[in-house]
């Protein structure tokens, strides 16, 4: 029989890399809540022409990466290649813009789903976390957003990441830089690559994305989105930039990032990191202002700002980094009976300490050797053997045994938890809110 695989371009994820998505993911949410952002769940599935047009028909997300097919109803639907237009949809259905005060503050977390070559950091299915604060207009929100995705990539550990900032400005701006481009590139559009030759059609600020070696000397010589910007939009930058400055946030202005999607207007940013070991998964994580998104949805004409994280891109450069040394599965206790009549005591006392501790514990049911036992306790990473037999159980105790010092003790079973809260204090003392 031909071998079940995974659909290409998804990855499975087990063992210590699971704990590192589970550090990495609790860090971002535990940051987002401290800066009073609230979580929100968005549906996986969306209709398509939420993507179509959210993120924009000049997109390579919308012409070419979507994952959409028909229901058995017949309705267009896409597994979301990105949160932004969902979450949109889901303020506006949900009226949140007008039951919370504004700026409404929100995060998430999950899947999403792109048809892109797979490579290193490049997954057709992947997860990403982000915030969105929506509805309020002050440049202090682009600011908000940078400084908690800078806050959390430091408080992984990753320090020197490299924000990239330009501003796309607004749509006065943008129109007269896109005449710009269209002018510049007409002249060599003829000789550039087939997907330059439909943004020039589409959208001539897409061009500026190409990755196509042959077409870089032309792009770089094209005209900077700087000469073009309104004074307002200059005004704002320069808010964002002063800001920055003064909360010591390093920054880098890049007037080449346009970003792919088509809803930004205004700030736009990406952060890099090149890891120890010389790998570049691409941005890590990039965000931006978006002036018409919720507009174009349907909803009110309000503006937002926010990011997201790739949480593929982050563990890998955590793990070349070595950032991820304490994510190794461990247990508290691991609990031994002696003999398969003692395994309803045995799951007792798992009860107990998970229960009234709670304590991690796991109970071996195998009934194999002592030293077996003993070797399972090593391989799960347990701080403490609690070793049960007849005699122990007949007069309710174990037997707790420290695995670092090798000292043993009887306790009696009522006595359990305090004791081991007491033993957690003096050996684990940085444990100690167990
Ligand atoms: P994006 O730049 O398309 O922006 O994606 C954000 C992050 O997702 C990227 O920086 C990267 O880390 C990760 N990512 C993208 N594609 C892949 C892939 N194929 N495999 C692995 N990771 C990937 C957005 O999605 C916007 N919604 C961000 C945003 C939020 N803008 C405003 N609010």
């Amino acid at each position: 029989m031909e071998e079940i695989k995974n659909v290409k371009g998804t990855h499975d994820v087990f063992g210590d890399e699971n704990n590192a998505y589970e550090k990495v993911e609790s860090l971002m949410k535990s940051i987002a809540e401290i800066y009073a952002y609230k979580g929100v769940r968005p549906p996986v599935l969306e209709y398509n022409s939420v993507f179509v047009r959210g993120v924009g028909e000049s997109s390579d997300v919308v012409r070419k990466e979507m994952y959409t097919f028909a229901d058995k109803g017949g309705r267009d639907l896409t597994l979301r290649p990105e949160f932004t237009a969902g979450i949109m949809r889901l303020a506006i259905q949900n009226k949140l813009y007008a039951t919370n005060e504004l700026p409404l503050k929100l995060y998430y977390l999950g899947p999403v789903f792109r048809y892109e070559r797979p490579q290193l950091g490049r997954y057709r299915q992947f997860n990403q976390f982000g915030v969105e604060s929506i509805g309020h207009n002050s440049p202090m929100n682009d600011v908000e957003v940078i400084v908690l995705a800078y806050t959390i990539l430091s408080s992984l550990g990753l320090e020197n990441v490299k924000i990239k900032i330009n501003t796309l400005g607004d749509e006065a701006s943008r129109n007269a830089y896109r005449t710009a481009l269209k002018e510049y590139f007409a002249k060599y559009i003829g000789n550039m690559c087939v997907d330059c030759k439909s943004r020039f059609e589409l959208n001539p600020l897409r061009i500026l994305d190409c990755k196509v070696p042959e077409d870089r000397p032309v792009i770089d010589g094209a005209p900077k989105i700087g000469a073009y910007l309104s004074k307002e939009s200059k005004e704002r930058f320069d808010a964002v930039l002063e800001a920055l400055e003064s909360l010591q946030i390093p920054y880098e202005i890049d007037q080449g990032l346009v970003r792919g999607l088509d809803y930004y207007s205004e700030t736009v940013f990406e952060f890099h990191y090149k890891s120890a070991k010389g790998n570049d998964y691409g941005a890590i994580g990039a965000g931006g202002h978006y002036g018409s998104l919720m507009k174009e949805l349907g909803g009110p004409d309000l503006p937002g700002v926010g990011f997201s994280f790739g949480i593929e891109r982050v563990v890998s450069v955590l793990s070349d980094n070595n950032l991820l040394n304490d994510i190794a599965y461990e247990l508290d206790a691991y609990i031994m009976p002696l003999d398969k009549s003692l395994d309803l005591y045995a799951q007792e006392v798992a009860v107990i300490l998970r229960n009234s501790g709670g304590y991690k514990v796991d109970v071996c049911f195998d009934n194999v050797k002592l030293g077996n036992m003993f070797k399972r306790a090593t391989n799960k990473n347990a701080k403490y053997a609690i070793i049960i037999g007849e005699d122990e159980a007949k007069a309710e105790s174990v037997v707790l045994k420290d695995l670092a010092s090798q000292e043993q003790i009887t306790v009696k079973i009522e006595d359990l938890v305090d004791k081991l809260d007491e033993l957690y204090e003096t050996s684990y003392p940085e444990e100690e809110d167990k």
